[in-house]
């Protein structure tokens, strides 16, 4: 079984603030700091740090060529990752907080400029039961989901950044929903003002009476996370660490869990493995950079 992961790679700018800048001001940052990032490619290095062979598909442009290096520092095939001329790599302006929070504006440069001929081609390399993995910062999203559908692919979507592009997405051919709150109220119906302050859980129940046959991995930041399908739910408390920078800490905890799922662990370990993970993350600066490895994973109690 192959893993897929077609995505956005993207090089983040990350300044450092006292808070964020509002409307019409101008503050001067502390510092300046620039990290390999990018939802795709933070997802793909947590999977290769955790030790699963994944392949990356996206774009860039010449000056993303050191993106190339992260992913196969962490074990990622890049094969599927092509160069575009006439655009910029992608890339992110964070704002960071000294609570770790952010916030991100992000330009898609050549993480939208996927065709479909480099869709097909790289679809045609991967067979019925492999994994593909998707977020919300490349193009035709919709088109890569319905394909791999067809080919009898397993799909985990983490439907990250949320905007009006997912509901393009065939929602019915998706295995696995990895999501936070927002997302999931958003995914239910942007307009219902009623699921405001809808307990985790009950958030979760409606989203599997709406796609009965998926799986979620429902994120709630400080309450943890809770899992459920057809067969049940189960919920997953977070490890308290102090937050540096929040940044890539979802990414981190979408690759390890579905690794952890690959690896044959139950989705109960899966989900606090994936805990673990994205627990180092926050403790940590950057996005890739901060991603631990399986080893650091797996001694987190003992060095905690
Ligand atoms: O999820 C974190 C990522 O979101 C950052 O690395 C940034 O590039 C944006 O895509």
């Amino acid at each position: 079984m192959n893993i897929l992961n077609f995505g956005s790679l993207n090089i983040d700018f990350v300044y450092s603030l006292d808070h964020f800048v509002q409307r019409g001001e101008t503050i001067t940052s502390r510092d300046l700091q620039i990290f390999s990032g990018g939802k795709g490619l933070n997802q793909s290095v947590a999977l290769g740090r955790a030790g699963i062979s994944v392949y990356h598909a996206g774009a860039i442009g010449e000056d993303g060529q050191f993106l190339l290096e992260v992913l196969k520092g962490a074990g990622v095939h890049t094969e599927t990752v092509r160069f575009v001329r006439q655009e910029r790599t992608g890339n992110a302006i964070i704002q960071k907080e000294p609570s770790g929070d952010n916030c991100i504006i992000l330009y898609s440069g050549a993480n939208r400029t996927i065709t479909r001929q480099h869709i097909d081609e790289t679809l045609a390399l991967f067979s019925p039961g492999d994994f593909l993995l998707l977020q919300n910062e490349i193009n035709d999203i919709a088109y890569i989901a319905e394909e791999a559908h067809k080919k009898g692919m397993t799909i985990f979507f983490n439907p990250s950044p949320m905007d009006e592009n997912i509901f393009t997405v065939p929602l019915g051919c998706i295995d696995y929903f990895i999501l936070n709150e927002i997302e999931a109220r958003q995914l239910l119906d942007c307009q219902d003002n009623s699921m405001e302050n809808l307990p985790g859980k009950i958030l979760a129940t409606r989203l599997l009476d709406r796609f009965p046959y998926a799986h979620f991995v429902l994120t709630l930041g400080k309450e943890g996370a809770i899992y459920i399908d057809k067969d049940g739910s189960i919920e997953q408390a977070i490890y308290e660490v102090p937050v540096v920078d929040t940044t890539a800490a979802g990414d981190t905890f979408t690759g390890f869990f579905i690794a952890s799922l690959t690896q044959g662990l139950s989705v109960k370990q899966a989900l606090d493995r994936a805990t673990k993970a994205s627990a180092i993350t926050v403790s940590r600066i950057g996005a890739a950079p901060s991603i631990p490895t399986a080893e650091e994973v797996d001694n987190f109690i003992l060095s905690s």
